[in-house]
């Protein structure tokens, strides 16, 4: 059983400026819940109930998410907004939330890196909150699946979606021998492909690694982009271990974009908030 989930959350979200000079890009709503929150709720529903989060300067306001906030908690109860906050306390009463800091914006291998001494030697699940996720109507979350596949596999398992191979410029990009429909053993896999990509499989923000990926990340030099890249130490898993890619699912949102930001507030707004008075948006597509 998989318990601890990192949130590498210390990127400056410079796409989103100029709201996240002042506010962490994880802490922007979609409809009225943060992304970070969407995350967190998707990993507590697989049984990850042990957050582990990468922050770095100016990220206080996540912290402030997951504590008590007694002024405004005795400014609704009794209201009809008391239930906004339901969900966030639920999360508070059943995860435990650690923090850590990322010294230097130098990737997300080394955000994951420096999530070391807040996860130890298990296997862990990763999210990407700027990827927000829904599974299928009734169906299990990205993360839940995953931990299927692991429970199989016991290796890294990487969650992928098919991109227009115009895009595959954007991502991280898997190859190799697909064993189950969906599920594919890789062969191969590179960061941001300049030239003729090896598939349309892109790499998202959904990850389950086992330990061995921080000795690895050690020895990983900067790459792509000068930052040290999570897809080399994974390439080093290949033909150690052994690495599954999943073509999870479900749905995701590049809430990184302004474009994907905008899809999912559509999204959300019209499967779970259909009149103006504020609702607690839903999980997943169960509501639907
Ligand atoms: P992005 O590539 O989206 O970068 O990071 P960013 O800084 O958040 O956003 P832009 O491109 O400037 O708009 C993907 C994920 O990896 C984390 C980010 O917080 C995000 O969750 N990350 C990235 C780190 O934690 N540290 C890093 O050094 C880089």
């Amino acid at each position: 059983m998989i318990k601890k989930c990192l949130f590498p959350a210390a990127g400056y979200g410079t796409r989103f400026l100029p709201a996240t000079k002042s506010i962490p890009k994880e802490m922007l709503p979609i409809v009225n819940k943060p992304l970070i929150q969407y995350g967190v709720e998707e990993a507590a529903d697989a049984g990850m109930t042990d957050i582990a989060i990468v922050t770095g300067r100016g990220k206080h306001a996540i912290e402030d998410l997951f504590d008590n906030n007694r002024i405004i908690e005795a400014a609704v109860n009794g209201t009809d907004k008391e239930s906004l906050l339901e969900e966030t306390n639920r999360l508070m009463r059943t995860c435990t939330f650690s923090y850590t800091r990322q010294k230097e914006m130098k990737g997300l291998g080394d955000a994951i890196l420096s999530g070391e001494p807040l996860i130890g030697n298990l296997p862990f699940g990763v999210v990407l909150a700027d990827d927000l996720c829904t599974g299928e109507h009734g169906r299990d979350g990205i993360l839940a699946q995953m931990l299927k596949i692991y429970e199989q596999h016991h290796c890294s398992i990487i969650a992928i979606e098919e991109v227009p191979e115009q895009d595959t410029h954007k991502y991280g990009i898997v190859s190799g021998v697909e064993i189950e429909p969906g599920l594919y053993r890789v062969e191969d896999m590179v960061e941001k492909p300049q030239g003729t990509a090896p598939s349309n499989l892109a790499i998202i923000g959904r990850y389950i690694l086992t330990p061995d990926i921080f000795d690895l990340l050690r020895d990983t030099p900067a790459g792509a982009g000068g930052e040290v890249q999570i897809t080399d130490a994974l390439k080093s898993q290949i033909n150690n271990g052994g690495v599954i890619a999943y073509k999870f699912r479900g749905r995701r949102f590049d809430c990184g974009s302004i474009h994907g930001f905008v899809e999912a507030t559509n999204y959300f707004y019209s499967h779970f908030s259909a009149s103006d008075s504020p609702r607690q948006p839903g999980r997943a597509d169960n509501s639907a």
